[in-house]
This record gives structure tokens, sequence and C-alpha cells, in this order.
């Protein structure tokens, strides 16, 4: 097999990157900004090209004009550096392809011919940024097109189905051409610096380390929180709901890196393992737990920031009388020895006042008290770990209040860690820039393994049946409010609260 060359560079590796969808949203709104600020920071090879395939029939100038203009629009001026644009234009090329047919992807090949002024062996990376309805026709196609070779690869996004049937046929249908070991599931969230920084938080500190389990922590809070919609995503979205578009990623993602255990390494398949043991071991939702620990919703319209939103209904292209839900909030456990008895409190949803992930882990309150009886609920400490925005982690911790007349009063304060002030001069990249530059490498550790998609899906498929055997509609709440109440019961009713710092 002929390896990836210049291993003198291997932070730089040359790599061929066809992109499929190459006038999509996504594309446009994330996939180049991010590969512009890989040139910009150097990490792109001055060998790697680009070639965008969509349906459209553009000319490759005016595809170029385009992704100029994408860049003007959603990189920041302060970034935008006239020779850096130059420079990863000129790496830019188009082709006009019907994706469904396999005429035309022989082009593929012979574009990555023309473009070579050597004859190494370079990796051809596959991005499809496309429904994954279009997974199978085009991995196949590249196939019969004899676009790949040993070392090609194949990035997809989510969502991977509709749930567990549907995610086996799209992962069988890429899995005909494409081994597990360089097919690359995005869930974007794995990318972000601060989620990251959880296993580096919770596996290079010690002190973390010995009580990251039931018998000092007592619960965990998980919130993901969205202000804008749907985003003219109606046709999307409506199939899916918060739950299929939020939790069986994202969020079930964060609840693997909080609680599972320490890897052997850092390799991509010994973190898999650990997650995937969590997938397993995540509780199903019986039929008389339902009603208590699971909450839907649906905004209706509402106020945020001052402005008038509509309700989802009233949503461009709705469907007046749609039960989808936009919002979740869950009490979910974890079923082995480190969180016997810790709820996981999860919450995600649209419209609500502010963009927020954060997760608050919750110790235990000391065995014995000995302060005064009325701040008795104060006394716990909490590590906040902040994802987005303003990145960074606090550890509230209890100190005496100061003054004379104050005696022993405790007060909550913060050790805190921002990201941007403890170290101004470094940009936090985007989720994507960093999942590009792991694919260039073929380091798969920040990708989803198949069986995790799998274990995710069926944890969700039964949390769905139980949904429609109940047949409730979802609650409603204004945009921009936290949620229906019900979800604010859901975890007072075990005496806590969420946590609200915001
Ligand atoms: C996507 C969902 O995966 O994540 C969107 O499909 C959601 O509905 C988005 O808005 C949230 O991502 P982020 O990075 O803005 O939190």
């Amino acid at each position: 097999m002929n390896a990836c060359k210049r291993p003198e560079d291997d932070s730089r590796p040359v790599i061929d990157l066809a992109l499929f969808g190459a006038l999509g949203d996504l594309s446009l709104r994330k996939l180049y900004p991010a590969l512009y600020h890989l040139d910009r920071e150097g990490l792109l090879h001055d060998d790697t090209r680009i070639l965008g395939l969509a349906r459209q029939e553009v000319k490759a100038d005016a595809f170029r004009r385009r992704v100029t203009e994408t860049l003007q629009t959603y990189v920041k001026d302060s970034e935008l550096d006239r020779e850096a644009v130059k420079r990863f234009i000129a790496r830019l090329d188009y082709l006009q392809l019907d994706f469904a047919t396999a005429e035309g992807y022989r082009a593929i090949a012979e574009w990555r011919t023309a473009v070579r002024r050597d004859t190494e062996a370079y990796p051809l990376v596959v991005y499809l940024a496309v429904p994954a309805s279009l997974y199978g026709d085009i991995c196949r196609n590249l196939q019969a097109g004899e676009c790949l070779d040993e070392l090609s690869r194949v990035v997809v996004e989510k969502p991977i189905g509709y749930d567990f049937e549907s995610s086996c046929e799209i992962n069988d249908a890429i899995g005909e051409v494409f081994p597990e070991s360089r097919i690359y599931r995005i869930d974007h969230y794995l990318g972000k610096e601060t989620v990251q920084n959880l296993i580096a938080l919770r596996f290079a500190n010690p002190l973390f380390g010995t009580q990251w389990n039931q018998n000092h922590i007592s619960h965990v809070e998980i919130t993901v929180a969205e202000r804008v919609g749907i985003e003219g995503r109606w046709g999307y979205f409506d199939r899916a709901g918060q739950l299929r578009d939020m939790v069986q990623n994202h969020l079930l993602q964060l609840v693997c890196l909080i609680a599972m255990d320490p890897p052997a390494n850092l390799d991509a398949d010994a973190i898999r393992d650990e997650k995937v043991k969590i997938l397993k071991a995540l509780q199903p939702f019986s039929e008389n737990r339902l009603n208590r620990d699971v909450v839907r919703g649906q905004y209706i319209a509402g106020t945020i920031n001052g402005k008038s939103v509509p309700g989802y209904l009233e949503e461009e292209g709705a469907n007046r009388d749609s039960d989808t839900e936009t919002f979740v909030a869950m009490k979910t456990s974890v079923a082995n020895w480190r969180w016997a008895g810790v709820p996981f409190y999860l919450r995600t949803g649209k419209r609500m006042p502010e963009k927020l992930s954060q997760i608050i882990i919750h110790f235990r309150q000391q065995p014995h008290y000995i302060f005064d009886p009325d701040q008795r609920n104060l006394a716990a400490n909490k590590l906040i770990i902040r994802l987005q925005p303003d990145e960074g982690i606090a550890l509230e911790v209890l100190t005496k209040d100061s003054g004379l007349d104050r005696g022993m009063r405790l007060r909550r304060g913060p050790l805190h860690l921002d990201f941007s002030s403890a170290f101004p001069q470094e940009r936090i990249p985007d989720a994507y820039e960093r999942l590009l530059l792991e694919v260039m490498k073929g380091r798969q550790y920040l990708f989803v393994r198949r069986d995790e998609v799998e274990h995710a899906w069926h944890w969700c498929d039964s949390l769905i049946a139980a949904w429609r055997d109940m047949g409730e509609p979802p609650r409603r709440y204004p945009a921009g409010s936290w949620g229906p109440v019900a979800s604010i019961a859901m975890i007072t009713q075990d005496g806590r609260s969420w946590y609200e710092d915001y």
C-alpha cells in the first residue's frame, strides 16, 4: 500500500478533497471558512487541492467568486487576509455532477491526475455535505468510477438515519465501499474546543480523577439551549424533532465524555470503546417513568431580546398541526458502578432566551455539616463547564463571608478559568477546523464509530416508541422562555433546580 508521502510533514499531509454539496449551506457557512482558517494558519499543505461538486451548472471562476463572497460573509473582517484568501481560492476547482448516476464520476479521477505535478499517491478525502439518502449512491458511484484506492476516506454528516433501522441501511451502504477505519462520521460537538477539554480536565487532573463517581457527585446537568428556531429547515426538522436532532448525537456524546471510564490511551478505539460502554449502560425509560422523567415541548410565539418571534407552527413552510418537539428535558441515568444513583438531567431546546451550552457537575455535600443550618443548601461544590459562548471552566467553592458581623457565614464564589482572558492570544478554532484537520491526518478519535450511532439510536428509538404509545402532544412554551414549566417541575420534584447563573 502506498503510504501518504512526505512523512517529514505529517502535520500537513497532502490530500485531494472532493466536496459533494459544494454550494450547499453547510459548505458555504462552515466548511470553506474552516478550510480557509486552516490555510491561513499554514495547516494546509501547498499541494492540497479542493474539488467542489454540485448539480448546478457553474463555471469554475464563478464558483471561486461564490466562495470568496462566502468568506467575506462568514469570516471576521479582522481574520480576512487578502493573500491568504487568494492562496485558498487558487486551490479550488469545480465539477458539475449528477450525484445519483455513475456517469461523470470518472471526471474526479481525471481531475486528480490533471492537478498533480508529481506521481505520489495522496489520499482522496470525500466529504459528503449532502442528505444521507445520497451517501450510498455516491459511494458506489465513486467506486464504479475508479476514483478510490486504499488511501481514500469518506466524511459523513449527521443525521445518520432517522432511527436504528435506517441508520443501519446507510452505514451498510457506506460500508460496502469503505472500511470502518476510513469512515469519519461527524458530530461537530466533538470538534469544539471545550468538549475536547473534557478529556483533558477529567484525565489530566488527579483532583477530579479521584472525585469522579457516585461517592462524590450527586447529579449532573447538561443544558444545550439555542436562541434560533428552525431557520427555514422545516422539512428536515419536523420529521426529526429535537430528540433526533440534538439528543441522539450531541447530548449523548457529552454524556459519554462526562461518564466514560478512563481509556487506556488516546487512540480512537480506546476512547470509542469506553463511550460505547456508556451508551449501552444508559437506562431506557419505563412506561411509568415517562411522565415523570421526560418533558417534550414545542414553542409558541414569544419574544426574544425584545423582538417578537413566531411559534413553531407559524414558521415558514409549517404544517399547522405538527406534534414535533422543539424542546426535550429528561432525567436519565447510567447503570454502572461509577454512576449508580446519579441522575443526569438533560435539556435542550430551540428559541430559548440564550444560546448556551453548559455542563454542571454537582458534588455531594460533606457528610457532617457544621455551619449555619439556613445555609445547608449552599454547601456543595459545582464544576461548571461552559462549552459556548464564553468557553471556560469554573469551580464553585464555599468560603467565609467577609465582614466583622458575619460570623462563619458561608458564601459561594467561582475559581474561574475563562479561556479568552486566561489565554488571550489564542483564537478558539471552530469545530469544523479541527475535524477537517483530523480527517486530513487520518485520525479518527473525534469521529463517531458505527456502534456508537447504533446504540444511541436504540436508546432514542425506545423513547420515541414510548412517546408514540402515550400519544400526548408536546407541552407549549413561549419562545424566549426556558421551556415548559413541567421541565422545571421535573427537577424540583427531586429537591433540585436547573443551574441558573446566566
Ligand atoms: C446541529 C443541529 O447539529 O446543531 C441544529 O442540526 C443545531 O439544529 C446545531 O442548531 C447546533 O450547533 P451549535 O454548534 O450551534 O450548538
